[in-house]
Formats: structure tokens, C-alpha cells, sequence
């Protein structure tokens, strides 16, 4: 038996540019990233059309996709199908579908067809231990200069959370805003990390200076208050 070749791909990593490439979508062609630079923009993969748990996601994000646009970010999806079984799912999707209250939903974001997988593979979202067909459920948030800032990563069998997704866009954008970073399930409203040590005065400087604002629980680890509003402010479009 012809034993597997272990071949080693050059995945994108957070802090790269976001490779460049042209592709078909179902809004028609797009120069990815230029045609969305001065945006947020999320690509993300699917593995197949017409199966369950890809129809429950689609539906999700496009329910979601005004909410996404606030937060000056769009949304691209892609899998290794065609354009016209793109179409005819997408089709599909909003004359018969209904599910957990969402009807009648059209997907206005562009599906990008890439049945070469030549995008899937120039974003590493092949993972042949996964399959070696079908593209893993990929998530790369690219900001308006065209660098990967978040990637994650689920198989095949697993829906994506979109509330997560959303905070992900809104956290990272809040921490270039404020210069500052954010705790775990950190969400607007709640404190957050005041600059690491070295950057701005260091922790221990401020513990001494006690600061009204800030709250530091050691010496590396301070926190502040963050109103929600100027959050929101600073990153929904009005
Ligand atoms: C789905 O979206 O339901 C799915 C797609 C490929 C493999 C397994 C599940």
C-alpha cells in the first residue's frame, strides 16, 4: 500500500500580510485583499454547499451581516464548490429554509468559488488530517491594512459561534483604538488591561502612583475602566 506523502504547507500566521489573489465570487470578481482595504474584512471557509451545518452558519452571518458592516467590517466566505452550486444553495437557501426564526434569508456577501483550492490552499484551510478535499471551518479577520490579526480554526463537524466571532471584531478593534488589552471574554463594558510593562510606565510605577482609574491586582497585572458607550462610539459606524 502507497504509504501518504507528509507534505508541509506555509500557513498564514497573525501578523502577516493577507495573501493576494484573484477569485469568481457569487457578487462577482474580486481583488482580495485591495478591493477592501480601509475595511475590517472576515474570510472564512466552509467545507461543502448544501450540508446542514454549513446552512445553519451561513444563515447566522447573514442574519448578522448589518451588525458586521456597523463595525465597518465584510464579510467573505469561500468553499471548494463551483459558482453555480453556490448559487443554487444560496437559492436554496432563501425560498426554503427556516430555521430558529430565520426565513427568507439572502446572502448578500460574496461566496468566493475556488474549486482549483488554489485560495484554500494559499490560506492553509486544506488540513488533509481533517480531509483532504474540503476546506476546514477557517476564520481570518483582516484589518483595514490588509493584515491577519485573528485566525481560528474548526473541523468539519463543529458550528462556529458568531457572538464570538463578533466579539473577537470588536475587541480587537477597541484594543487598537485604546491602546490597551483585553481580558478573557472580555466584552464592552468591562475593564480592561492597561499597557504591559515597559510600554507606558511600568505596572509597578503605577501601583505606586495609585491611580484613580487604574486597578492593579500585582505589579504585572492592571486594569481600567472602560465605558461601553466610548467604546461603541469609537468603532459603530452612526
Ligand atoms: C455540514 O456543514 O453539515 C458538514 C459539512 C461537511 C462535513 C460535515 C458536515
Amino acid at each position: 500500500m502507497e504509504e501518504k506523502q507528509e507534505q508541509v504547507v506555509a500557513m498564514p500566521r497573525i501578523g502577516d500580510p493577507a495573501p493576494k489573489f484573484t477569485a469568481v465570487t457569487t457578487q462577482g470578481t474580486i481583488n482580495f485583499p485591495e478591493d477592501y482595504k480601509g475595511n475590517w474584512v472576515i474570510l472564512f471557509s466552509h467545507p461543502a454547499d448544501f450540508t446542514p451545518v454549513c446552512t445553519s452558519e451561513f444563515m447566522t452571518f447573514a442574519t448578522m451581516e448589518e451588525q458586521f458592516e456597523k463595525a465597518n467590517c465584510k464579510l467573505v466566505g469561500l468553499s471548494v464548490d463551483g459558482l453555480y452550486s453556490h448559487i443554487a444553495w444560496l437559492r436554496t437557501i432563501k425560498d426554503k429554509i427556516e430555521y430558529r426564526g430565520m426565513k427568507d434569508v439572502e446572502v448578500k456577501f460574496p461566496l468566493i468559488e475556488d474549486i482549483t483550492m488554489k485560495v484554500a490552499n494559499l490560506y492553509g484551510m486544506i488540513q488533509p488530517g481533517e480531509d483532504d478535499v474540503k476546506a476546514v471551518r477557517a476564520v481570518f479577520f483582516i484589518d483595514p491594512t490588509g493584515k491577519i490579526r485573528t485566525i481560528i480554526y474548526y473541523p468539519l463537524s463543529l458550528g462556529r459561534n458568531f457572538d464570538e466571532i463578533y466579539r473577537v471584531l470588536i475587541a480587537l478593534q477597541a484594543a487598537d483604538k485604546f491602546g490597551v488589552a483585553t481580558p478573557a471574554d472580555w466584552r464592552p463594558g468591562d475593564e480592561v488591561i492597561v499597557p504591559p510593562a515597559g510600554s507606558c510606565g511600568t505596572a509597578k510605577e503605577r501601583m505606586e502612583k495609585k491611580d484613580e482609574d487604574v486597578h492593579c491586582y500585582d505589579w504585572f497585572f492592571c486594569t481600567k475602566k472602560l465605558d461601553k458607550e466610548k467604546v461603541l462610539d469609537a468603532i459603530l459606524k452612526k
